[in-house]
C-alpha cells in the first residue's frame, strides 16, 4: 500500500464531499468526484467558490484549485488511478455495502477505501465481502475543510497498514486524526453529541429553557472552554490544585443525583420541539447560518492558533 497521495475520488458530493473536496484538491491532490446528481458541474463550483476564502485562511494555495478537480458520474471511472478513495454517500448499510464490493474491485489494489460514515461501522457493510484490509471509517466533523477532528476507526478485517496509511492521509491533508480501537455506532464524537442533544430536546420539552437560549448557555461556556480543554482535562482542573480526583470525591456522587431526562419521542411532542427550533431559525437562510458558523469557528481556531507558542520562542 503506497503512502504517496497524489490522486483521490470523493464518491458523493454531499455536504460532505464537496468540502472534503475542496480540502484535498487545496493540499495539491488531483480530485475525481462522483456523484449522480444532475447539477454536479454546478455543485462543485459553487463548493470551490465557497470554501476558497476558508482554504486560504488556513494558509493553503487555492490558486488552480479548480483545475485540479474532475468530476464524473461514473464511480468507476472515478476510482481508476485513485490513491485513496474518500466515500460520502448516503448513510445507508446496504449503499455502503454495495459501494464498497465495487470500491474493493474496481479501486487500485494500493488504493485506501475510506467511508466518511456517522453511524455504521466498517465491518456492517464488509462483513461478506473479500480483501478489506484496506477499508475504514475516517469519520469527518461538518465542515471536513475546516473541522479538524477525524475519527479513524478499523474494521474487524482492516490492516494495521491501513490504519497507519490513513494517519498519515489525514495528517497530510493537515487534519487531526484520532484512532478509535473498537466499533461502536456512531463512535464517540456523534456519541457525545447525541448525549448532549437529548437532555437538551428534554430541557426543551420540559419548558426550562427555549432553544435559542440553550444555545446560548452553550456557546457562551460549553462550547468556548471545550475549545481548548476536553471533558476529562476541564474536570481535572474544575478540581482545583487537586485535580480530577479531588472532584470526583466531592462533587461525583452529587452528579448521579442530577437525573438526566429521556426525551419523549412521541411524534406530537418531537414536532413541537421541530417548529420552535424552526421559529427561532427557519427565517434565515441556510447558506448565510452556515456561512456565519464557518467563519466563527475559522476565527476560533486562527485565535487558538495564534495562542501556541512559536518554534524558536
Ligand atoms: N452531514 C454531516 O454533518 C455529516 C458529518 C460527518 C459524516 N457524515 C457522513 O457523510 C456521508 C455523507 O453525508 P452528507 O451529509 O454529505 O449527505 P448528503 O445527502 O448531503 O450527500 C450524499 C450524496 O451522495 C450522493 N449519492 C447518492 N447515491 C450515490 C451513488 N450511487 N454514488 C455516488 N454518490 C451518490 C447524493 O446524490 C448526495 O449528493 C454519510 O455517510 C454521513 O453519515 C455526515
Amino acid at each position: 500500500m503506497t503512502h504517496t497521495f497524489r490522486t483521490a475520488a470523493v464518491i458523493g458530493a454531499g455536504t460532505i464531499g464537496l468540502s472534503w473536496t475542496a480540502l484535498f484538491a487545496a493540499h495539491g491532490l488531483t480530485v475525481r468526484v462522483s456523484d449522480p446528481r444532475p447539477d454536479l458541474a454546478d455543485a462543485v463550483d459553487e463548493a470551490l467558490t465557497a470554501f476558497g476564502p476558508h482554504l486560504a485562511a488556513q494558509g493553503l494555495d487555492v490558486d488552480g484549485l479548480a483545475d485540479r478537480v474532475h468530476i464524473t458520474a461514473d464511480v468507476t471511472e472515478a476510482v481508476r488511478e485513485a490513491d485513496v478513495v474518500q466515500e460520502s454517500g448516503p448513510e445507508r448499510v446496504e449503499f455502503k455495502r454495495q459501494l464498497f464490493a465495487q470500491l474493493v474491485r474496481e479501486a487500485p489494489r494500493h488504493a485506501l477505501l475510506l467511508s466518511s460514515s456517522s453511524m455504521i461501522p466498517a465491518t456492517a457493510f464488509t462483513a461478506d465481502l473479500d480483501d478489506t484490509g484496506r477499508v475504514l471509517i475516517g469519520h469527518p466533523f461538518n465542515p471536513p475543510h475546516l473541522m479538524p477532528l477525524v475519527e479513524v476507526v478499523p474494521g474487524a478485517h482492516t490492516t494495521e497498514e491501513a490504519v497507519q496509511a490513513a494517519l498519515d492521509f489525514y495528517t497530510f491533508v493537515g487534519r487531526t486524526p484520532v484512532v478509535e480501537r473498537r466499533e461502536i455506532p456512531g463512535f464517540v464524537g456523534n456519541r457525545l453529541q447525541n448525549a448532549l442533544s437529548r437532555e437538551a430536546m428534554h430541557l426543551v420539552q420540559q419548558g426550562v429553557v427555549t432553544p435559542e437560549d440553550l444555545d446560548t448557555v452553550v456557546t457562551h461556556s460549553l462550547g468556548i472552554r471545550w475549545a481548548t480543554t476536553g471533558p476529562f482535562l476541564s474536570s481535572h482542573l474544575g478540581g482545583g490544585p487537586g485535580g480530577y480526583r479531588h472532584l470526583m470525591e466531592h462533587i461525583g456522587s452529587a452528579l448521579g443525583d442530577m437525573q438526566l431526562g429521556e426525551p419523549s419521542q412521541h411524534p406530537d411532542d418531537l414536532e413541537r420541539v421541530i417548529q420552535t427550533v424552526e421559529k427561532a431559525y427557519a427565517s434565515t437562510p441556510y447558506a448565510d447560518l452556515a456561512e456565519a458558523r464557518d467563519r466563527g469557528q475559522l476565527a476560533v481556531m486562527t485565535a487558538l492558533e495564534n495562542t501556541r507558542p512559536q518554534k524558536g520562542n
